[in-house]
């Protein structure tokens, strides 16, 4: 029976002190006694901030970014081990926007090469964030045009394999895969329960073929885009759907614990 997991991406939001005002209203309203994995992603200058304010409460903290070298002349990125000083225990990987793949529409396509996240860098990092016993959580997901091109399980299947070479299944115990239509990100538009539950199967389908049945039960697969307090449940109730990675419903506590509760 795999536990739900409800992961908060705050994206580029919050100072740190609304960081802390924020954690506080979740802790207060989230049950500690439920059974839900309930994570925070904020940005990094937060995290310091929040691994104190965490410290004796169920909610975990998380990061939307890693880069994958230990440390070195790598200007401008945090590592793997900088994290897990500050007990982060899930870090984001290949997220849409990190892949310079924007669901909202108003983004122009010419910023793409200021992101150029690509399957190689994403395995990289996995493997990273592996050493140092953080959970990675590895986006997937297509754009529209992949969508109406009916590529949708193709490009998912490609960036999983991409991102999972070269590791073995006894390190997977606790990955998480976050399946996320680039169009639903942002957009107000959720994928239909039932489509998102089908594109959870075939990932889940695919690390069986990739590793073993046993880790295909245990790999929890969430969907993210949209997901907010009026669509939680019926997505939550989809066999396949483990739970959600929230990006703009998460920045408002109440709606948020909502969320959670609905898991
Ligand atoms: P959204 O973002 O919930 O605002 O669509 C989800 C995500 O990007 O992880």
């Amino acid at each position: 029976m795999r536990t739900k997991l409800v992961a908060g991406n705050w994206k580029m939001h919050m100072t740190h002190v609304q960081a802390a005002a924020h954690v506080k209203s979740c802790m207060a309203q989230i049950d500690a006694k439920s059974n839900v994995d309930v994570v925070i992603c904020p940005p990094f200058l937060a995290i310091p901030k929040l691994s104190d304010a965490l410290r004796s409460s169920h909610i975990r903290l998380g990061a939307q970014d890693v880069f994958w070298k230990e440390s070195g002349a790598f200007t401008g990125q945090i590592s793997a081990s900088m994290l897990s000083d500050f007990n982060v225990s899930h870090c984001i990987v290949g997220h849409s926007e990190t892949r310079g793949r924007f669901g909202k529409l108003e983004t122009p396509e010419s910023t793409l090469p200021f992101f150029s996240e690509t399957d190689l860098t994403v395995n990289l990092k996995i493997k990273a964030l592996l050493f140092r016993s953080i959970n990675p959580i590895l986006c997937v997901g297509e754009t529209l045009a992949e969508r109406e091109a009916g590529r949708t399980d193709e490009v998912i299947q490609n960036q999983i394999r991409g991102a999972l070479q070269g590791i073995e299944d006894a390190e997977l115990y606790f990955f998480v895969v976050a399946y996320e239509p680039v169009w639903a990100i942002g957009t107000g538009k959720t994928c239909d329960s039932a489509e998102a539950n089908r594109v959870c199967g075939m990932i889940r389908q695919t690390t069986r073929e990739m590793y073993s049945s046993e880790l295909a039960d245990e790999v929890r697969i969430l969907y993210g885009g949209s997901v907010k307090a009026s669509n939680a449940n019926e997505l939550f109730k989809q066999p396949d759907i483990d739970g959600g990675l929230v990006g703009g419903a998460s920045l408002d506590p109440n709606e948020f614990s909502f969320i959670v509760m609905c898991a």
